[in-house]
């Protein structure tokens, strides 16, 4: 599989182009409003002093890492703001290779193909491992995959595309594995307010200097579009401190900054967002898991359940998951999502669809129609 240049605007692109009416269950983009605060937070900003509108901390505003540091009860100084959980997971997997302690990347099957395409470009050695059928992770098996050439293992729970959420066993053994040797776990949590089980625990709660965790407000306010993201790191005066100090340094000469509006309003939000705002999103989403897999099932396709994140993968009988298929979906059934290749060997022969469009329900029937 060529990772290198991920598929999605391929896609999207091929989606927009048909001239029919395509069903968009490629992108991950929330169709929903994001929280009343931020908004408020942006009309604030916009009448502020234009002292406002010039650079903010290179790290981010101090208010926003405080708030950040709260939430995940760690010291201010392991937060870096970034743009988005993109650069975070950039600069984990860069730092952990340039500590020089080992040249290899290790990441499930199926992958998040960005985690792919970013370990070719950065000519680590990649290897994968297979995730079960309803995604989950052994752990005794990234032990055996993983060795001391192993600089970074790429996590990410609740899971894009599987929907699987790592019970807190996979992620304590992943941060053994991690630790003995001496490699960085990279715990991408974009999707931690999609935890539909409740059980979702973050590796930075097992207090290791092998942790980087990787996170955004990307999705969980609904905000793809403001790259508002953040890594939280080891602590300085630890064994790995130097990763934070590289992060800032390679974050600094990359992007100068980051969005100072952007932060700002999303540091509202997070202050002042109640907790029913994430429960109604939730909510949404599981009445359209309910309702999609139950087309599903009217088509005879077999598909696994997410338990998180807002990914639905499905396996149609003579119908496998490549790029022409894809497109034939897309002309001939009106519905566009993407193709289980592009996230890894395991899944070619499944499809995955997004459930950020109201009109889940259309997409289907259509299925049902077309597939079934
Ligand atoms: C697993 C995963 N990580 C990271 C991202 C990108 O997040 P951000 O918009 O915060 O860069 C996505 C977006 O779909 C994702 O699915």
């Amino acid at each position: 599989m060529d990772y290198e240049t991920p598929q999605f605007f391929t896609v999207m692109q091929y989606a927009a182009r048909a001239d029919r009416d395509v069903v968009d269950m490629v992108s991950g983009n929330p169709d929903w409003e994001p929280p009343t605060a931020l908004r408020d937070g942006l009309r604030e900003y916009a009448d502020g002093d234009v002292s406002d509108f010039q650079y903010p901390p290179s790290v981010g505003l101090t208010p926003l890492r405080d708030e950040v540091a709260e939430r995940r009860g760690v010291d201010r100084s392991r937060v870096l703001v970034t743009n988005g959980a993109g650069e975070a997971n950039h600069l984990a997997t860069t730092g952990a290779l340039d500590r020089g302690a080992g040249s290899e990347v290790v990441m499930t099957d199926p992958v998040y193909p960005y985690y792919a395409g970013r370990a070719t470009l950065l000519d680590a050695e990649s290897t994968y491992v297979s995730a079960d059928e309803t995604g989950q992770l052994d752990p005794a098996d990234v032990r055996e995959a993983a060795s001391d050439g192993t600089a970074a293992i790429v996590v990410n729970s609740p899971n894009n595309p599987t929907g699987a959420v790592y019970p807190p066993e996979t992620t304590e053994a992943l941060v053994a594995v991690a630790e003995e040797y001496d490699a960085v776990l990279v715990s991408d949590e974009v999707y931690d307010h999609f935890d539909y089980t409740g059980t979702f625990e973050s590796p930075l709660s097992a207090e290791s200097d092998h942790v980087v965790a990787t996170n955004s407000f990307s999705k969980s306010m609904a905000v793809t579009g403001f790259r508002v993201g953040y890594a939280v790191f080891p602590p300085e005066d630890g064994p790995m401190g130097d990763l934070v100090e590289r992060a800032r340094t390679r974050h600094m000469i990359q992007n100068v900054t980051g969005s100072r509006p952007a932060q700002y309003a999303v540091l509202r939000a997070l202050r002042e967002t109640p907790p029913e705002y994430y429960e109604r999103n939730r909510e949404r989403l599981r009445e359209r898991i309910d309702r999609f897999t139950d087309a599903l099932d009217r088509a005879g396709a077999a598909y696994t359940t997410p338990a998180g994140s807002f990914y639905v993968i499905a396996r149609f009988d003579g119908f496998p998951g490549t790029m022409e298929n894809v497109e034939r979906l897309v002309d001939e059934a009106g519905v566009a999502g993407m193709p289980g290749e592009a996230f890894g060997e395991s899944r070619a022969d499944w499809l995955r669809f997004a459930l950020v469009t109201p009109r889940v329900d259309e997409a289907a029937e259509r299925l049902a129609d077309y597939l079934g």
